[in-house]
């Protein structure tokens, strides 16, 4: 039968599902001359409906999710709720109605995706979640398709606009942390409670999600090492960038042989390399494959317009299907199941900040604690002394050497009675 329209129901209408409606009403021609029929709006869900919302008739405004998940007429359920729940349990009774599901919620995807994908073949309609990472850039289909003859060896990644917004700022005016989220939340680029960008928690989601399509193994967010931005200061940012270092809150995944690695936290990394260029809002993913080699991803991780493109691109591609009248079978490929390896066995060179008192002899006492651990230096540099207290600030750069080494040296180090503090420590990545 000839389809007259797709019916689309939306789940939410904040920043993204504003935007998606916006844009269905503003492309409406080329979008149904895409698909061969019109896209409709048919049903929007939201908590407070007296709201105005542009771009969405009154009359389609509900607070009823069983007013978007029962109608007959909706084919693509578009879920921009956010959160755990009830994204998760709406759109799992959207799938259970069999209407294909497109989403933009990384949490739900990360922690659920791989029993939600499941279920959503099992009735053959699709669950399509491009927006879910890295906002308007393509990540996901490439994964999907584009890589899918390679063996990605590793994923590196600046995927939270907030923190590298926060990072840029503190690189390039010297403010501490406070003042740089106090004006990234002030522009808006920062929630009120900023916990989930800043702890790396947002990272790690999105990760997971990178992780387990490019190595097809599984990767729970919990099994992500997480370390947030707030312990970097701005003596950090200047030392760095005397020894040729930016610092970013990477997601860096990694497989060998035998165990993936997959953690998220502040590093160095050299600032001729691509990614340290990466600034203010942007995200950046760095994939290395087995046979097409490194490959740079690069653009808007967030922001209803670039959102709007990941999800209207999805959207674009199941209401093809379905005026088609075909049946949607998505594989999620998890053919090479790997232990994650805990974060004591990951190994990597280190910058440590140290104030130590100013006196002869105690450069040899760190060097012996180093020793000690199996760590070697590469380079100790004396930077500022505090005549007064008698105090000196060293920075160490270490080669390559295992975490729980470096913990358990940073835990000695603390005991010597010349050393008045740790500053900090940053690992270093440079490849
Ligand atoms: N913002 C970005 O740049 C960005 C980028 C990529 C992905 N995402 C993802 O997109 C999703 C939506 O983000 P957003 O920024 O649009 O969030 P938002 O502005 O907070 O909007 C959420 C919308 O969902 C509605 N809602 C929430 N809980 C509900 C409930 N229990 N019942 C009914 N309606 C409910 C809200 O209704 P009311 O309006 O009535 O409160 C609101 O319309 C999230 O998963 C987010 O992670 C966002």
């Amino acid at each position: 039968v000839e389809r007259r329209f797709i019916g689309i129901g939306l789940l939410g209408v904040g920043g993204i599902g504003g935007g998606v409606a916006a844009v269905l009403a503003e492309k409406a021609a080329a979008l149904a001359e895409h698909v061969g029929c019109p896209l409709e709006l048919r049903c929007a869900l939201v908590r407070d409906r007296a709201r105005s919302r542009p771009g969405v008739p009154d009359d389609r405004l509900t607070t009823d999710p069983e007013a978007v998940l029962a109608d007959p007429a909706v084919d693509i359920v578009v879920e921009v709720l956010g959160g755990e729940e009830p994204a998760r349990t709406y759109i799992e009774r959207a799938l259970a109605a069999g209407k294909h599901v497109v989403t933009a919620n990384k949490e739900v995807i990360a922690k659920f995706g791989p029993g939600l994908l499941a279920r959503a073949r099992e009735r053959q309609v699709g669950l399509l979640f491009e927006a879910s990472v890295g906002g308007g850039i393509p990540l996901i289909a490439p994964f999907r398709r584009e890589l899918a003859a390679n063996d990605l060896l590793t994923i590196e990644a600046i995927i939270n606009g907030t923190t590298n917004y926060i990072l840029t700022e503190m690189d390039r005016t010297g403010a501490s942390f406070g003042d740089a989220l106090a004006q990234a939340q002030a522009l808006g680029y920062a929630e009120p409670d900023p916990t989930n960008d800043v702890e790396g928690i947002d990272a790690a989601y999105k990760l997971a999600i990178l992780a387990t399509l490019g190595f097809h193994s599984p990767v729970h967010p919990d099994q992500v090492y997480r370390e947030g931005i707030t312990r970097l200061s701005e003596r950090d940012f200047r030392y760095a960038g005397e020894l040729g270092y930016a610092i970013k809150l990477l997601a860096i995944a990694k497989q060998d042989a035998e165990a993936i690695e997959a953690r998220v936290h502040p590093a160095l990394v050299a600032q001729d390399l691509p990614i340290a260029k990466v600034d203010g809002v942007f995200n950046a993913v760095q994939v290395d494959g087995d046979l097409v080699g490194r490959l740079l991803f690069f653009g808007r991780g967030a922001g209803p317009r670039p959102t709007t493109s990941a999800i209207l691109a999805d959207v674009l591609d199941l209401a093809s299907a379905v005026r088609r009248g075909q049946a949607v079978n998505h594989v999620l490929r998890l053919d090479r199941p790997k232990p994650v390896r805990s974060m004591a066995e990951v190994q990597t060179r280190f910058y440590l900040r140290l104030s130590v008192a100013d006196r002869p002899g105690v450069f040899a006492q760190i060097a012996q604690v180093f020793a000690e651990h199996q760590i070697s230096i590469a380079s100790v540099i004396q930077k500022e002394s505090d005549e007064s207290a008698q105090t000196a600030e060293i920075v160490i750069m270490t080669h390559r050497a295992r975490e729980a080494s470096v913990q358990a040296a940073l835990g000695a180090l603390a005991g010597l009675p010349a050393v008045v503090e740790v500053g900090n420590f940053v690992r270093v990545e440079s490849q």
